[in-house]
């Protein structure tokens, strides 16, 4: 059955990450997780081989706030690259499990460099919307982590350290060769909320009072996934308006996905650097 639930996740990933295998998912280096309105980098892919996630074992594919719902793979930029192209969000079910599956199955398939993107809230005041901020560090604020529950020792350990979670290295190579294409990319701390309504004023001083650059609703169960298993992790937000308050207007979900579109080619190549380095 479809998501039985009653099965242990171990065996609901390997299940996954099994059937990709046998359809010619082999061995990807590098995953990449594509955020709302950014879908399109998919198709960059040529020759890809696409798996609905209607056929994925245990893959919730009703769940994905997108029309895709897709896993693309193929040879890019010389690299064996996977994309999950609709991501499962948290506020869609209050369940972490679902929320990182596609990650974890990411990791089961032997992922070294997983680069996660997602559409924010910018608030730090300092920065505009329409820039693009490479993710430092993040704050979690949606109660919950992907975490909990037995641990997957096959994966990671239970207490796993989150120092270096967006690993310090790689960002700075992408700042620089980012900056070398003329592109100046922010960098900063993304605050995860549960979403879906957009955050508050209120909270987003809140946010801001606590460190925060950027408010999101997605990106940390991913990252906390790929960090558990020792895994390289690029995190890149567009920032696709500025946050609830700061500017005196309403903010729309159509507003985000308009937005995306009009850096897509930007973001593109951030995300090729981002595999290249
Ligand atoms: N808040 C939360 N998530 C978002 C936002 C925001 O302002 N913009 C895009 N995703």
């Amino acid at each position: 059955m479809k998501g039985d639930v009653s099965r242990p996740l171990s065996e609901r990933v390997r299940e996954a990450a099994v059937y990709l295998y046998g359809k010619g998912v082999l061995k990807p280096e590098i995953g990449i997780i594509l955020g709302s309105g950014l879908n399109d980098f998919a198709d960059r892919i040529k020759n890809p081989l696409i798996i609905s996630y209607n056929d994925v074992p245990n893959m919730e594919a009703g769940l994905v706030s997108d029309h895709r719902g897709q896993v693309v793979y193929g040879k890019y930029k010389g690299k064996r690259v996977i994309i999950m192209a609709g991501r499962f969000h948290y506020y869609e079910n209050r369940d972490m499990d679902k929320t990182a599956f596609p990650a974890r199955v990411m990791v089961s398939l032997g992922v070294r460099r997983f680069i996660i993107t997602n559409a924010a809230g910018c608030v730090n005041t300092e920065w505009n919307a329409g820039e693009l901020m490479l993710i430092s560090d993040h704050i979690n604020l949606s109660g919950n982590n992907p975490l909990i529950g037995r641990n997957l020792d096959e994966f990671g350990p239970r207490f796993p350290d989150m120092t270096y979670t967006y690993n310090r290295e790689l960002r700075e190579k992408l700042r620089s060769a980012a900056s070398e294409k003329g592109i100046e990319l922010r960098e900063g701390v993304y605050a995860m909320f549960t979403g879906p309504s957009f955050e508050t004023p209120a909270e987003i001083r809140f946010a801001r009072t606590i460190g925060a650059d950027a408010v999101g609703m997605s990106t940390v169960p991913e990252a906390i996934i790929a960090n558990h298993a020792g895994r390289e992790v690029i995190g890149i937000s567009f920032l696709s308006n500025m946050a609830a308050g700061v500017l005196d207007k309403p903010l729309t979900g159509a507003e985000v996905n308009e937005a995306a579109l009009s850096i897509k080619d930007t973001f593109a190549e951030v995300v090729d650097l981002a595999i290249d380095i």
